[in-house]
């Protein structure tokens, strides 16, 4: 045949795909196994350590384990789609208060999720697939959990910045983040740290929390909360969530991710949830339902259903009222622990006197201290004094204990004197 032109469609081509860079975590991860000194030091996985920087198994979760393995029912079946029924309410309670009128007046919708990045997924996939285009911005605090980023520009959502942090006074940075979200379009999505930011360890005041919610409302914009360290800033479950539970009361309608992995130190077992919650109004229970509908569809084609053993454990915990209130003491040992270390840092610093101001240690909350030292402090950190931190200058205090903040403070001490 002649004069018949064949269409051809770009193939698929393997080859032509770009290396991606390393995830910098956890290729800090690998060189601190890698080295074999022995003065290192771990600050850099968000993970909780004991006295000896060792993982902590939970007390409780110990208990629920030890139930779980003598109940004749457990086994290893398939969850449903949505996952626990019971771990998905009483995870709904713990974030929204038992109490909420959210729940009492059927506008929640819960799926028990790969943990809390994937409730941030499925969070993302869901707004992504019904927004209307062209899709609306994602706002993100600077600095943020670098994964926030990655989530929402994988499922196609345009991402922008909010300041969240004064490098000058180490503190959070309120004109800035209400000053954007004063000029943020009306619809936009705002991805709001429930308590214990990521990275910085700043918080809003609750006064601050209010005006936030005031201007989000007149504005119109979507509040989007990650929840990963409830029990993490104050040690108590009840107080980390006002901002969520604020939010509710004033009506809006509200996304959540809830990660388990931190409060009850199941970080490989992978339990979190996702939560809708509809304004009230007289269609707010049906718009739930169609809610959940959609996320039954969403969640089958991305995992099918969720793991089961880690929902099993929280499961047992949430809804034992002996066993929470165990969970709340042992969520008390280790914040405390971390508010004695953060307070042993400072007091090392300032005995060295070494030079700037260490205030922001102990002021900051949560696991992690945005401690304001460099990259090119960081690396020499970790040259030649064999500390692992993040390069944005994050430390999680929980790998810092009794032998090693002296050896730590030591190190900055010197990195701090002798590095520009
Ligand atoms: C702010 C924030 N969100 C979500 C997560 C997700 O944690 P995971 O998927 O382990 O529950 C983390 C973990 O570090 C985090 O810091």
């Amino acid at each position: 045949m002649t004069g018949v032109s064949k269409l051809t469609t770009p193939c698929f081509d393997p080859g032509k795909i770009p290396a991606a860079p390393n995830d910098p975590l956890y290729s800090l991860v690998s060189a601190y196994e890698a080295d074999t000194s022995a003065d290192t030091v771990d600050l850099g996985v968000g993970a909780y350590r004991d006295e000896n920087a060792k993982p902590w198994i939970l007390p409780t979760v110990r208990k629920a384990k030890a139930i779980l393995e003598k109940d004749p029912r457990h086994d290893h079946e398939y969850l449903p789609i949505a996952g626990l029924p019971t771990f998905n309410s009483a995870a709904q309670s713990l974030i929204l208060g038992a109490d909420s009128v959210a729940i009492k007046e059927n506008r929640v919708c819960s799926f028990q999720t790969i943990s809390g990045t994937g409730a941030v997924h499925l969070g993302a996939l869901l707004i992504s697939k019904f927004a209307p285009r062209p899709s609306p911005d994602v706002y993100i605090s600077s600095p943020s959990w670098p994964i926030h980023d990655q989530v929402f520009t994988n499922v196609g959502l345009p991402v922008k910045h909010y300041p969240y942090f004064r490098k000058d006074t180490k503190t959070f940075d309120v004109s800035g983040m209400t000053q954007t979200l004063n000029s943020a379009p009306k619809g936009s999505i705002v991805v709001l740290h429930a308590c214990a930011h990521n990275p910085t360890g700043v918080d809003p005041t609750s006064d601050e929390w209010i005006e936030i919610a005031k201007i989000m409302k007149a504005n119109e914009l979507f509040p989007f909360f990650d929840c990963a360290y409830q029990g993490f800033a104050t040690g108590y479950l009840s107080q980390d969530n006002f901002a969520v539970r604020y939010f509710v009361e004033q009506g809006f309608q509200i996304a959540i991710a809830q990660s388990f992995a931190k409060n009850l130190g199941l970080y490989g077992e992978r339990a979190g949830a996702f939560h809708f919650v509809a304004s009230p109004s007289s269609n707010a229970s049906s718009t739930t339902n169609r809610v959940a509908s959609q996320l039954s569809i969403l969640q089958r084609s991305e995992i099918s259903s969720p793991p089961i053993y880690g929902a099993q454990i929280a499961s047992i915990i949430l809804n034992d009222p002996q066993l929470l209130s165990e969970w709340e003491t042992d969520l008390l040992t280790m914040s405390g622990r971390i508010k004695k270390m953060r307070k042993c840092l400072k007091e090392e610093l300032d005995r060295l006197q070494t030079p700037g101001t260490w205030d922001h240690i102990v002021n900051q909350i949560g696991m992690f201290s945005f401690t304001g030292l460099s990259p090119a402090h960081v690396h020499e950190l970790r040259e030649k004094w064999h500390v692992y931190m993040a390069e944005t200058g994050r430390i999680s205090v929980a790998g810092l204990n009794d032998h090693n903040v002296a050896y730590f403070a030591r190190a900055v001490d010197n990195v701090v004197r002798r590095v520009l």
